[in-house]
């Protein structure tokens, strides 16, 4: 088992990453009394697949567990599915102090997120990530949130849970095109801090598509531990840091958005999109080498998902306007100077985003 602490004083704690570590929980679980009621929140298709092995690795812990399916989808991230995760948590716990855990994918660790922050004005939880996003991104950090029919992830708060447990045995089980999505993230990553990651990439993608332990460990810790030092120096998101992690996110929000989040392209496709087209802006600003250019897009289009419709130019651009980051008329881009580094630039030339919405 490999550990990445988060240090972050009294909110520190540590995220686990190894094969089979599910088995491994009731060690790492810790809870006032065997009578605590644990409240695991999850959806059918994860428990079906992996709902014994977790069951068993709570065993030696406790008599009281609570299993509560939700929609597997992003509908999961409601206020009605909050509102009824909530009525179930109040009824079947009483007036115990319950300990969350979240079994799933970003969707459930969203949500479950949420309600553990929320209930009685905060209850322990633990992270247990089902896909690569979530072991490499969406667990790491704290942030829980529901979507409302206006915007994505507008509701939420900080909260940081007791514990991550990366089980590498869960993604076994994970569709090829949810990989590639995690993928995506991972990919991120290197291109803005670890060139050694993104020479890793390069020579296994195969094998890592694979699933190779060895490889998928070394990915998801590394890939953590990326999203954990950056989450330390800015917990909150107010420091300007945290915004690195934004690559490829400019555009692919935008291009999602002016898909109007069909599912005719995912989040993956369209940050894989996004960064590439970050990567060509930075090249035209003479930011970024060609050489390290050709190296970003030939690694991505190894990735690339299903044809995806062209892009409308005008709705992309309206799209990008409507950016959290956009302010005085301008988008703030996070941009690559060379594999392993970027830096966020504002003011790029309207007639260079039309340009690269264009290509
Ligand atoms: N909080 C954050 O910092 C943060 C960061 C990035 C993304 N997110 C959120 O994460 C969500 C996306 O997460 P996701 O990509 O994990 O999608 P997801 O949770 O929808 O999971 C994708 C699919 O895989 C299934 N699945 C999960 N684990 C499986 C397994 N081991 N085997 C087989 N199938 C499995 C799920 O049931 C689902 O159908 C979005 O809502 C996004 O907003 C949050
Ligand atoms: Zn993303």
């Amino acid at each position: 088992m490999k550990t990445i602490h988060m240090r972050l004083g009294k909110r520190g704690y540590s995220i686990y990453i190894g094969n089979h570590l599910v088995a491994k929980l009731g060690c790492l679980l810790k809870i006032k009394s065997k009578n605590t009621p644990i409240f695991i929140i999850s959806n059918k298709k994860i428990l079906k697949l992996h709902g014994a092995a977790l069951r068993k690795g709570l065993r030696p812990l406790t008599k009281n567990l609570i299993f509560h399916t939700t929609p597997d989808s992003e509908k999961a991230k409601s206020f009605g599915v909050y509102k009824k995760t909530m009525a179930v948590l109040s009824k079947k716990t009483k007036k115990a102090t319950p300990f969350i855990i979240a079994f799933g994918g970003g969707v459930v660790g969203d949500l479950a997120g949420f309600v553990a922050s929320t209930y009685r004005r905060g209850v322990p939880y633990a992270q247990i990530p089902t896909t690569l996003l979530a072991q490499v991104d969406s667990a790491i950090g704290g942030k829980v949130a529901l979507d409302i029919k206006e915007a994505k992830n507008i509701v939420g708060s900080f909260y940081q849970p007791q514990f991550v447990l990366c089980d590498l045995g869960f993604l076994d089980t994970l569709p090829l095109k949810e990989l590639k999505n995690g993928l995506v993230e991972v990919v991120k990553c290197a291109v803005i801090k670890d060139a050694g990651l993104f020479a890793l990439l390069e020579k296994n993608l195969s094998r890592i598509i694979k699933r190779e332990k060895a490889l998928l460990e070394a990915v998801v810790l590394r890939t953590a531990a990326i999203k954990a030092r950056i989450v330390e120096k800015d917990e909150f998101d107010n420091r300007d840091i945290r915004a690195v992690l934004n690559f490829g996110h400019t555009f692919g929000h935008a291009i999602e958005a002016s898909a109007c989040y069909t599912k005719s392209i995912s989040h993956g496709d369209a940050v894989a999109r996004g960064m590439i087209m970050a990567s060509f802006v930075a090249r035209e600003l003479r930011m970024l080498e060609d050489k390290d250019y050709k190296r970003i897009i030939s690694l991505i289009q190894r990735l690339k998902g299903k044809k995806v419709a062209r892009l409308n130019v005008k709705k992309v651009l309206r799209s990008l306007a409507f950016d959290k980051k956009f302010t005085k008329g301008t988008n703030k881009f996070i941009l690559p100077k060379k594999i392993g580094c970027a830096k966020p630039v504002e003011k790029v030339p309207r007639r260079l985003i039309r340009k690269t919405i264009e290509r």
